[in-house]
């Protein structure tokens, strides 16, 4: 496996030949790092669940370098989710579409249907672009970690996630830091209504607003959640240590809260962001850095329930739930 640092021109065209050869290269994204192969290739994608240890049949997203492509892989796209792609990609959102014959069963989960994104990373987008040119159709990529574990936000965390898992022949490009630091919102786009599997960056308010829809009131007959996403799982997201939310930390533990509470002594300040959106942005990497230091426990105290704040405790109440 070797580590890309230098993301030039010619390293993004030798990342897609890997990718074309059936190779896995790793790459950031604004939300997480990602693992990817071509989503085409079944023994590329069986490498995918083996290095993550997923388990089969859970459904991966495809990222393609723009809506233009999005027919390849998806069909009967209801306007709402057009206008969706339209205003929010490239970036942190998922949509769940009917599938093409292009969408296997080995990419979701012998379900009907299909996650695609376009990320809005440079690395991710000229990663993308250069695969389409040399005839890729679409990259198959979960988070780069082991299943269940937290999701990787700089290279280095990749490395340390999937070293002992990955091939000669792999790559992880290095693209600096994740700007948003949580994984996508994903939006199930299966009905006349759209519904949000994943809370994400872009909120229900923001999708509300794109689409002059309500969310809340779902049309009698219209089940939600018919849809498999190991996302939704509980005990998912989770660091080592234990987490636990909204108490007093003792000596020892790990803290992580925004700027206006202060560190008790003894306790390990992890992060201190000033808003919601730096919180999701240092989160991860603060429960690196616990693992990292071995520490037993982890208190946090829970973002203001707003914007990307929803999105954090969602992970937070899964990543707590891991121990209860
Ligand atoms: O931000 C992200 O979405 C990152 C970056 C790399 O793009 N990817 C990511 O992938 O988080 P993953 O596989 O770690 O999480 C995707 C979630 C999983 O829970 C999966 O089950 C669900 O999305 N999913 C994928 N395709 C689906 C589908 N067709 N139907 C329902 N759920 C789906
Ligand atoms: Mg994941």
């Amino acid at each position: 496996m070797s580590i890309i640092s230098n993301c030039t021109a010619s390293a993004i065209k030798d990342a897609a030949a890997t990718l074309i050869k059936g190779d896995l290269v790793a790459f950031p994204t604004e939300t997480v790092y990602g693992l990817g192969a071509d989503a085409t290739n079944k023994d590329a994608i069986a490498r995918i669940y083996k290095v993550k240890g997923r388990p089969v049949g859970h459904p991966l997203i495809v990222h393609i370098s723009s809506l233009g492509n999005l027919d390849k892989w998806a069909r009967d796209i209801p306007e709402y989710a057009v206008k969706l792609a339209r205003t929010f990609w490239p970036g942190p959102m998922t949509l769940i579409l009917p599938r093409t014959d292009l969408a296997k069963d080995f990419i979701t989960g012998g379900q009907d249907n299909v996650g695609v994104r376009v990320p809005s990373h440079t690395v991710a987008l000229a990663l993308l672009k250069e695969f389409e040119d040399q005839g890729g159709l679409g990259v198959a990529a979960p988070s780069a970690n082991r299943f269940g574990a937290v999701s990787p936000t700089t290279a280095t965390a990749v490395e340390i996630e999937l070293v002992e898992y990955l091939s000669k022949n792999d790559q992880i490009l290095d693209g600096g830091y994740c700007n948003v630091g949580i994984e996508s919102t994903i939006i199930n786009c299966l009905k006349s209504k759209p519904s949000i599997l994943r809370p994400g960056w872009v909120t229900k308010e923001m999708i509300e607003n794109t689409i002059e829809i309500n969310l809340d009131s779902i049309p009698a007959n219209e089940e939600i959640n018919d849809v498999k996403a190991s996302g939704l799982l509980l005990s998912h997201y989770a660091p080592k240590a234990k987490i636990v939310l909204n108490k007093k930390p003792r000596k020892g533990d790990g803290f992580i809260a925004d700027i206006s509470h202060p560190t008790p002594n003894g306790v390990i300040r992890l992060a201190s962001p000033v808003n919601n959106l730096i919180f999701a942005q240092d989160l991860y990497k603060a429960f690196r850095l616990a693992d990292e230091k071995k520490l037993p426990r982890i208190i946090i105290i829970t973002p203001t329930n707003n914007g990307i704040g929803v999105a954090i405790n969602d992970r937070l109440k899964k990543a707590s739930s891991k121990h209860t």
